[in-house]
């Protein structure tokens, strides 16, 4: 097992009708920008919920922020804190709305002329504008994550920032939100939280036997509540182990001590930047190549993974491994999910190309557990996935 450290400050209200909850977790003298997206919130009564809860308190709001969230928006909202004197922020919404968030939270105190700076200079933040969220959608893990990731639509990329100073200081997980999220989303959030895990386990052994077994337990978990979440989102019990799957997946604690891949959300991100697919159904168009190219190097993981998690017997460590994909492919199609580029575009000829040249350009030479993925085999396993 790798040497860590590991602190996650993060206040979790986890349950039924706990929304109210936020009224405690504020400053009293606290100026509050409430962030939202397109306004799913005022249909399915959480605007209402967030609003009794905030009564007693000095509130602005700031709807809009769009999936893949953009950086001129954001920066709209940066000036509305910076004339309205705003001191605490608060998040209600999906990752989208949580990772604008965390991008005011940390623009709000940044001396640069030019907060994008903060993305393409990987600025650490240290110490962001205290902000709490509302999670109305589970998938990310950024309700108890220090990371966000950006969009530019002017650019055309899609960037990530993190550091100490951008964890939520309270998140509320009501898995009664989920009963209003659409299937395609509710796809989106299992893949995602799927993926996450896999980006943290699917490397080499390294004898850390219970991060294994919590990652194991978290895509198990996923599995079993899947098809009853997608079939009756209103089933409380199989909504809250899905939302406690996503935050787990993410929140840092499987992947202390392990050695992490990340590959696939590198490679997806330019897939949403381009071609403005779903963060999760990049990750599935890119994990069966990702995990093909690198057959060798994480055949162990994977057949490991295919024993314990898809109960595969038969065959040996090679058989097993590849059991492991076929599954894994088979079970985000059961969503809905297709795992071709080509059935999301059709002009995807030259995008391989374009990835590896962003890449070199940006110095991202070696991906991956061993940093070995050069942008010679991104071409290659972006390629394999058209
Ligand atoms: O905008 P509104 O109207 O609210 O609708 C949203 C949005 O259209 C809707 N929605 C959310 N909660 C709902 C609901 N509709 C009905 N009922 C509800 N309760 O769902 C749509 C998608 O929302 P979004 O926030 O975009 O989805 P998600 O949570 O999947 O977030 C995706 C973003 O997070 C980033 C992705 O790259 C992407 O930009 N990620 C952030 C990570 C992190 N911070 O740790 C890690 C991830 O790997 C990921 O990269
Ligand atoms: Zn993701």
């Amino acid at each position: 097992m790798n040497t860590f450290e590991f602190k996650n400050p993060t206040k979790i209200i986890f349950g039924k009708d706990t929304i109210k909850n936020i009224e405690n977790e504020i400053p009293n003298d606290a100026k509050v920008l409430m962030l939202y997206g397109g306004g799913s919130i005022k249909k399915n009564g959480i605007y209402d919920q967030v609003k009794a809860a905030l009564s007693s308190f000095d509130v602005l709001e700031f709807g809009g922020i769009p999936a893949n969230p953009e950086y001129a928006v954001l920066m709209q909202a940066l000036k509305v804190i910076k004339d309205e004197n705003i001191t605490y922020l608060l998040a209600v919404g999906g990752g989208s709305v949580i990772d604008g968030t965390k991008f005011l939270s940390s623009a709000a105190l940044f001396d640069g002329d030019t907060p994008w700076d903060i993305l393409t200079d990987k600025i650490r933040t240290e110490k962001g504008m205290p902000f709490g969220t509302v999670l109305t959608l589970p998938a990310t893990g950024s309700e108890m994550n220090s990371g966000a990731v950006i969009t530019r639509e002017e650019t055309k990329e899609k960037l990530a920032m993190g550091g100490p100073g951008l964890f939520p200081e309270f998140s509320v997980l009501d898995p009664q939100v989920i009963a209003s999220i659409p299937k395609r989303q509710l796809a989106n959030g299992i893949t995602d939280a799927f993926s996450h895990v896999l980006e943290q386990y699917m490397t080499y052994p390294i004898g850390a036997l219970l991060q294994d077994r919590f990652a194991e337990s978290i895509l198990q978990t996923l599995i079993e509540v899947a098809p009853k979440v997608i079939k009756d989102p209103t089933e409380y019990t199989s909504a809250a182990n899905f939302m406690w799957s996503c935050t787990m997946a993410l929140n840092g604690l499987i992947q202390k001590g392990v050695p992490t891949d990340w590959a696939v959300h590198a490679m997806g991100h330019e897939l949403t930047a381009l071609y403005g697919i779903d963060h999760a159904r990049t990750l599935a168009i890119i994990f069966p190549s990702h995990y093909k190219f690198n057959f060798e190097a994480k055949k162990e993981k994977l057949a490991q993974y295919a024993e314990r998690v898809w109960n595969v017997t038969e065959g040996n460590t090679d058989d097993k491994a590849y059991a492991a994909i076929e599954k894994t492919e088979a079970f985000f199609q059961s969503l809905e999910i297709d795992t071709k580029l080509s059935e999301y575009t059709k002009d995807y000829e030259g995008t391989a190309e374009e990835i590896s040249k962003r890449f070199t350009d940006r110095g991202w030479l070696g991906l991956g557990e061993h940093q070995d993925l050069s942008p010679e085999k991104v071409e290659k396993i972006v390629k394999m996935a058209y």
